[in-house]
């Protein structure tokens, strides 16, 4: 079977996180998130966890050199040879023209780039309403995809809490840097005949629905 090497990408909120927790299960890819590997170099506080930490607090992007170091590396890992899911990754066009260098350097490219695209209003009500577990990251919402119990974790029973970079000041800025700095990635896999957008302010599972479609449709085509 031909590897699908996708990309997951859209505002912050938009449910890439929460898609790329179904996908995992759904299909034999491994899901890299870019975010979710920075909150783990903060926790364990280490150089680049030290290093990204006052970007990330304040909701601009960490610099290109440390997170093409980090992607790259993660992307040389036995497990995604075969394919992968990105979340978060690229996120400017220098990081997008660094993946497309080290993918063709081994024959390799870009599937597709899956926009998940939602307006501005309903990213800050689900980011102010999002709730993720200390432990291994699961996301909730207080409104949309509330906890069994309020302030516990379903899957593995830990606490619940808020996100630093979920505070309205710094989701305002997330925004800003995401227009000014990521939507220009759109044109760029348009240009190159990748980009397949998703309606992302349907619910969660019609959401999936839509990504499954696509992905199937993507494997007919690299099948010819
Ligand atoms: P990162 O962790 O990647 O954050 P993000 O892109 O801002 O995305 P989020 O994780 O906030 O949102 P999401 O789209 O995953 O939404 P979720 O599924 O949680 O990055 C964090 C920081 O790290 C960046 O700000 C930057 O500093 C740094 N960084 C990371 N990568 C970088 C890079 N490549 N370059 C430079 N810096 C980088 O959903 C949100 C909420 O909505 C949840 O509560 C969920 O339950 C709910 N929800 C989800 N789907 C739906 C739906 N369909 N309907 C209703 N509610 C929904």
């Amino acid at each position: 079977m031909p590897e699908l090497n996708l990309i997951l990408f859209g505002p912050p909120g938009a449910g890439k996180g929460t898609q790329a927790e179904r996908l995992e299960r759904d299909f034999q890819l491994p899901f890299i998130s870019t975010g979710d590997m920075l909150r783990g170099n903060v926790k364990n506080e280490t150089d680049l966890g030290k290093k990204a930490k006052q970007f990330m607090d304040a909701g601009d992007l960490v610099p290109d050199d440390l997170i093409v170091a980090m992607a790259g590396e993660r992307l040389q890992h036995k497990d995604a040879q075969d394919g992968f899911i990105l979340d978060g990754f690229p996120r400017t066009l220098e990081q997008a023209g660094a993946l497309d260098k080290q993918l063709s350097g081994v024959g390799r490219r870009v599937t597709a780039a899956l926009l998940i695209d939602v307006p501005d209003d309903d990213v800050i009500r689900r980011l102010s309403g999002r709730r993720m577990c200390v432990k291994s990251g699961h996301n909730y919402h207080v409104e949309f995809d509330p906890p069994k119990h309020e302030g516990v974790c379903d899957q593995d029973g830990s606490r619940l809490v808020q996100r630093d970079d979920d505070k309205p000041e710094v989701i305002e800025n997330r925004l800003k840097v995401y227009h000014e700095q990521t939507e220009p990635l759109v044109e760029h896999y348009d240009e190159q005949g990748l980009m397949r957008r998703i309606d992302g302010t349907r619910p969660a599972a019609e959401v999936n629905d839509h990504i499954r479609a696509v992905i199937a449709t993507l494997r007919l085509e690299e099948d010819v």
